[in-house]
């Protein structure tokens, strides 16, 4: 697949260097091609950087990994999106999109996407790596597109999740946010570290 990576940080850069190995291209969409966060990122063969634009515009998938203030004018930058996925990387933590609880929920108004949140529920260290050795971390995605959920199910396995479980529609969006809220709590506020992560067991299976 072709994957924008819009916003080449901790979040972008690390998933935009596991899809390079699994064979994908990525196309970094960035304010300054000449001076960016993850500029390393161009020694890996299949990334390449571009305007935000013309990042956006030959992709199947685009990945919002900015500070979710920027939703609003990313969604007029980035161009008409009718056709792709847009997964919603991003946590109304610090800020939030003017005059929407989350940027999920400005770029279903203001984008003809197909809209998914995703890889938002962990630390970007474990986007990186969800190996854990014995067992791999788990992905969890909501939104309503069916089809964009089967296009972030495969990119999770892409990135090394050991599965990605489905949290339901639209209507569990901000659950999904507090499910991020409740790593960051356990990662940094009652003092784990960044080196945990979830994943669903299930009674019966191996
Ligand atoms: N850090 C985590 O562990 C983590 C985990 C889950 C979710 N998240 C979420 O992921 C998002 C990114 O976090 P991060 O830690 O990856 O941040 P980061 O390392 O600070 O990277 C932010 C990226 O956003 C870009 N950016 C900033 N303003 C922009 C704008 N107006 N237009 C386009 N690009 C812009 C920056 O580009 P420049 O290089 O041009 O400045 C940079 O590439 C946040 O919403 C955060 O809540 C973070």
């Amino acid at each position: 697949m072709t994957i924008a990576v819009v916003g080449a940080g901790n979040v972008g850069g690390a998933l935009a260097d596991s899809w390079a190995r699994a064979g994908h291209a990525i196309r970094l969409g960035v304010r300054d091609t000449g001076k960016f966060k993850g500029q390393e990122l161009l020694d890996y063969p299949g990334i390449t950087a571009h305007a935000i634009a013309e990042a956006v515009r030959p992709a199947d998938v685009v990945l919002v990994a900015v500070p979710p203030e920027h939703t609003l004018s990313l969604s007029e930058v980035m161009g008409d999106l009718n056709g792709k996925v847009l997964i919603d990387a991003t946590n109304a933590v610090r800020s939030r999109p003017e005059g929407y609880p989350t940027a999920f929920h400005a770029f279903r108004a203001l984008t003809r996407a197909d809209v998914v949140k995703a890889f938002n529920t962990t630390g970007f260290e474990n986007m990186r790596q969800p190996d854990y050795g014995p067992f791999r971390l788990d992905m969890f995605m909501a939104g309503d597109s069916v089809r964009g959920k089967a296009v972030v199910s495969r990119l999770a396995m892409d990135a090394g999740f050991g599965a990605c479980h489905d949290f339901g529609g639209d209507d569990r969006v901000v659950l999904l946010e507090q499910l991020a809220l409740a790593w960051i709590n356990l990662a940094i506020f009652q003092g784990m570290g960044r080196d945990i992560g979830f994943r669903l067991v299930r009674r019966g299976s191996s």
